[in-house]
């Protein structure tokens, strides 16, 4: 295995683990409507379209395409958090598989959602490789990922940083620096747009040491990163592309 394949065994342990809990569900309920909102609106879904959540989770994000109306179907590498999807969803499709290896025919989709999941690939191109191979011609898709340029990303959650903690994270992952996500991807022939979202206020932290300092972590990335010249610096990148 090279230094930048995706160990999946680590990756499914990890994530089985989070099934026992259904702790995994990491935003509010109104944070994960916006931002569902907001991905369906960069990557200009159409309306009734086949769109696969790709690294789906536990559902939450597959659950709310399908109440937009499109034809969603889930998919995640760990089976225990496919079974626990299949549970609370079960008028959702799930499947459980791996975006480097897709379960699905060439060009039968209309849109991907990657979500959460280009972060826990040291090299997405594989990934993008296989996300061009399944849209069809006119197809979208979009990403969110962790930003790199964003200062508590990075110092909780970069490996170089000094105050980098391991806990609640897979060996695979590391925020994102959206130039090179958006590289990966234009070097396959998508057309690529790069936004960025604050404001996604988490339920959830998985340090119980750090989780009182949540409602003021949220308050803070909500109004320091308000005003339009901190877009560069918001907690998540959106990467939004189509296929020529
Ligand atoms: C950060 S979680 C995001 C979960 C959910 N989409 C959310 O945003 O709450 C990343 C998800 O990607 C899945 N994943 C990681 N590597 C994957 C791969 N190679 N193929 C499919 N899913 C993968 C993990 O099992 C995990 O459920």
């Amino acid at each position: 295995m090279g230094i930048l394949a995706q160990d999946k065994h680590k990756e499914i342990a990890f994530f089985d683990g989070h099934a026992a809990t259904d702790a995994y569900d990491v935003f509010t309920p109104e944070t994960n409507a916006r931002l569902i909102a907001t991905c369906a609106r960069l990557a200009g879904f159409k309306a009734g379209g086949r769109v696969a959540d790709l690294g789906c989770g536990s559902g939450v994000f597959t659950d709310l395409l399908q109440r937009h109306g499109y034809d969603a179907v889930g998919l995640d590498l760990s089976p225990k958090l496919i079974e626990l999807a299949r549970r609370k969803y079960p008028k959702v499709e799930f499947l459980e598989g791996d975006v480097e290896q897709l379960p699905f025919p060439d060009g039968s989709l209309d849109g991907v959602l990657l979500s959460g999941l280009v972060h826990h690939l040291p090299d997405p191109t594989r990934c993008a490789s296989e996300v061009l191979r399944v849209l069809k011609s006119g197809g979208s898709f979009v990403a969110f990922d962790p930003n790199r340029m964003n200062p508590f990303m990075y110092l909780y959650r970069d490996r170089s940083s000094p105050f980098y903690s391991p806990v609640g994270v897979t060996a695979n992952e590391r925020p994102v620096l959206a130039h090179k996500i958006a590289a990966v991807f234009r070097g396959l022939g998508f057309a690529v747009g790069t936004d960025y979202i604050s404001d996604l206020s988490y339920r959830y932290l998985a340090s119980s040491k750090l989780r009182w300092l949540l409602p003021a972590y949220n308050a803070v990335d909500r109004v320091l990163f308000a005003p339009e010249f901190m877009k560069p610096l918001r907690s998540f990148v959106l990467t939004f592309g189509q296929k020529p």
